[in-house]
């Protein structure tokens, strides 16, 4: 017989099955509807079961950041995009035993070199998608003369088979934001593509945040959204999607009322991580006390001050709280649980978590 939510111990993070497969279908639809490949960003979820649900939904492929995320996520996919550069020696062996057609996107010759010497000598061809900047500051190159020596580089290498070009918007954080700039920044990339005579056949951009957006940068084909999955504060925040869209919670039990106006549940930092927002203050939404702030945490302690609460919580009362943050959040728990009509339908184990290096 399937658990009942009851039997289950906290701090665990719940997912709503119907939310979850709402969110999955929906952006679907919408690749499907603008012509845009979908490569969903698996660092979200981390588990392959998740994976195969959304290649089965018609992604042509997943992306990982991490090397021990693309073995983990093998099984789910004959296609996977490494969205990082892949430095050092011991991260690019590790690499070419992954049984799947690889892409990296990179920003230096020096990554290029590194991965085109991998390939050769495991008698592979990997894809290769070169990283420009469209705002954030964090990898790509400049737009410019810096992308068009990059490209250069990676088509005179052996081993590596140049797709495309690749940025991410992680600097525009509402759904609302202008997209002209980028736009234009993707336009001026392809200029420079065209300029050494190769194709782009891949401009692979897209976040969560800007994920309705996506159809409206020109030129791009490809987008790879992570969080859209679950949603949290953060994309409500953004305005990208509705509380009623946010698919993963983490039950917690009451602890503590000893604090006047306060109570501790037992999820802390090792919970939740200690992720802000960039705007509302708080580690997460009390969903049974909206007006609640979770306020401070330590490590396995949350701060809830009940201020302008009107409903009175005890000792073992269980509340639901939207992680500010659910990517980090999912890292921290060996397995979470997927519930439906009070039921646990599903146990996944979190395969991806710490798979760091
Ligand atoms: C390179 C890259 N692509 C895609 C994503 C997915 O973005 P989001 O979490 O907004 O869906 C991320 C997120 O960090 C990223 O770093």
């Amino acid at each position: 017989m399937a658990m009942q939510i009851e039997s289950l111990d906290t701090p665990a993070i719940l997912i709503d099955l119907d939310i979850m497969d709402r969110n999955l279908s929906r952006v679907a639809d919408y690749a499907r509807l603008h012509k845009l490949r979908l490569r969903p960003h698996t660092k979200t979820h981390k588990i392959p079961a998740l994976g195969a649900r959304q290649i089965a939904l018609g992604a042509a492929g997943l992306t990982v950041a991490k090397v021990g995320e693309a073995e983990v996520m093998q099984r789910s996919t004959p296609d996977l995009l490494v969205a990082y550069p892949v430095i050092g020696r011991s991260k690019l062996d590790r690499l070419m035993r992954v049984d799947t057609d690889i892409t990296v996107s990179l920003d230096s010759a020096e990554a290029a070199g590194q991965l085109s010497q991998a390939a050769q000598s495991a008698g592979r061809t990997i894809g290769v998608l070169a990283e420009f900047d469209a705002g954030l500051h964090r990898v790509g190159v400049p737009v410019g003369q810096r992308l068009h020596e990059l490209v250069r580089s990676i088509l005179e290498l052996p081993g590596l088979d140049f797709r495309g070009i690749a940025f991410y918007p992680g600097h525009l954080k509402d759904a609302a934001s202008p997209v002209d700039e980028m736009s234009a920044s993707v336009q001026h990339a392809l200029g420079q593509v065209r300029a050494t005579g190769a194709e782009a056949r891949i401009v692979s951009g897209g976040s969560t945040p800007l994920l309705w957006r996506s159809h409206e940068v020109q030129g791009i084909n490809e987008i790879r959204p992570g969080t859209y999955i679950f949603n949290d504060r953060n994309t409500v925040e953004s305005n990208a999607c509705q509380w009623d869209d946010c698919a993963a919670t983490i039950l917690c039990t009451v602890v503590s009322t000893a604090v006047d106006g306060q109570m501790i549940i037992d999820g802390g930092s090792k919970t939740f991580s200690s992720d802000r927002t960039s705007i509302a203050p708080g580690f997460g939404r009390v969903t049974e006390a909206p007006a609640a702030v979770f306020e401070k945490m330590n490590e396995e302690h949350g701060y809830v001050n009940l201020a302008g609460v009107d409903r009175k919580f005890s000792i073992g009362d269980r509340v639901h709280v939207i992680p500010n943050h659910v990517c980090v959040a999912m890292n921290l728990h060996e397995q979470v649980y997927g519930v439906r009509n009070g039921r646990v339908d599903e146990v996944w184990k979190v395969e991806g978590r710490g798979k760091l290096q």
